[in-house]
């Protein structure tokens, strides 16, 4: 297929470029876009057969039901219904941007977004080009992150690029994400309580001081067990996969340091040994391909470059990964719970 791609620059958007796009998705296809957390794979949430071939070129289970996005709070009607009261000063204080709220699911959203279920999940991103494909639109977007099932997430043209060139109809290059995480998804348990089913940048300290109580699911730190129902199917999945197996250690830092110096040395010193580390960190691993991944002291840093590590990593074929993380705390929370599934629950804490 060919796929048409144009460079926006994203402080002033050219409506006549998005333009081009906005008719392609009015008219079924598919289009990749930047978003403030990562590249989405968008398409009208409207339109089931739109919708199904999403699942088909990203190859994701049909089990997992999709993020319709709006442009603004006035779209909200056009998917969900029965909007718990209480809720506005949510929306208020966190659109545009980095949250998802699962809600009643109007008739008008095809099974096919929501996986058959009767919630749909709503949000509104902060992207300038996104919020402008979507008015152009004038419906609203369903987008998963646009990679291909299994991989990390795109966090750049060149990621989305890769994955999705020739499968899809467009893709709008903006740069670079600002955040590169996905969005923090909430569902709502009664008055004032909030379930969070994924952790972002919209933290559960911001929530409560917004006046919820943020509670975060079990399965956000924990490896979902056999058979047990989930809040929300993402949880199910290996996401954000590096080829290599990768291990998080934790410690201080003196012991974390050596601890992954002398798996290098076991290993046999041949430079096959990957570690993600903190800036200023490369000269204490040898013989070892090393990538640093931001400051320990600026999460937002850490996870801005995390996808784009592990996606280096994989093209340097290394056949492990030794990573280090900050407290699962803040935003910490949201790198931490998506280095946990990159490493598919691999930790050795000192
Ligand atoms: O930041 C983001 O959210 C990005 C950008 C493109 O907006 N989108 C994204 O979509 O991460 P995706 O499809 O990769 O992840 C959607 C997550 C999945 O974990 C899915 O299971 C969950 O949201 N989800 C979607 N609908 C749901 C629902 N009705 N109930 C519970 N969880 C739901
Ligand atoms: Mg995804």
């Amino acid at each position: 297929m060919e796929t048409l791609v144009d460079r926006i620059n994203t402080d002033t958007p050219d409506k006549l470029i998005i333009q081009k796009y906005a008719d392609i998705i009015k008219n079924g296809g598919l289009v990749a876009f930047p978003t403030e957390t990562v590249y989405g794979l968008g398409a009208n949430a409207l339109d089931d057969s739109a919708v199904r071939k999403i699942f088909e070129v990203k190859n994701r289970p049909v089990n997992n039901p999709l993020i319709a996005h709006i442009s603004d709070i006035g779209m909200l009607e056009t998917v969900a219904r029965d909007i718990p009261s209480g809720l506005e000063r949510l929306f208020a204080a966190f659109w545009p941007g980095a949250l998802t709220v699962v809600l009643p699911k109007r008739a008008a959203v095809p099974l096919s977004v929501t996986a058959g279920g009767e919630t749909v999940a709503v949000r509104c991103p902060s992207h300038p080009v996104a919020g402008e494909l979507i008015r152009l639109s004038g419906v609203p977007i369903v987008a998963p992150s646009a990679n291909l099932s299994g991989r990390p997430s795109p966090t750049c043209f060149e990621h989305v690029y890769t994955d999705l060139y020739g499968k899809v109809s467009g893709i709008i290059d903006g740069g670079r994400c600002d955040i590169g995480i996905e969005s923090t998804v909430v569902i709502p348990k009664g008055k004032s309580v909030l379930k969070i089913l994924r952790p972002g940048a919209v933290t559960p300290q911001m929530l409560e001081k917004c006046g919820f109580e943020a509670h975060v699911d079990k399965n956000v730190l924990a490896p979902v067990k056999d058979n047990t129902v989930v809040a929300s199917p993402g949880m199910l999945y290996r996401h954000y996969a590096p080829r290599a197996s990768m291990e998080i250690v934790r410690g201080d830092d003196d012991d974390v340091i050596s601890y992954i110096n002398e798996k290098i040395v076991q290993s046999g010193a041949d430079g096959k040994i990957g570690v993600l580390c903190f800036d200023g960190e490369r000269e204490l691993y040898r013989n070892a391909f090393v990538i640093e991944y931001g400051s320990a002291d600026n999460p937002l840093s850490l996870s801005k470059n995390l996808f784009a590590a592990l996606r280096r990593f994989d093209e340097a074929d290394v056949t492990k990964i030794y990573a280090r993380v900050i407290k699962p705390c803040g935003l910490g929370l949201g790198i931490y719970n998506r280095m946990l599934r990159a490493a598919s629950f691999n930790v050795t804490s000192l």
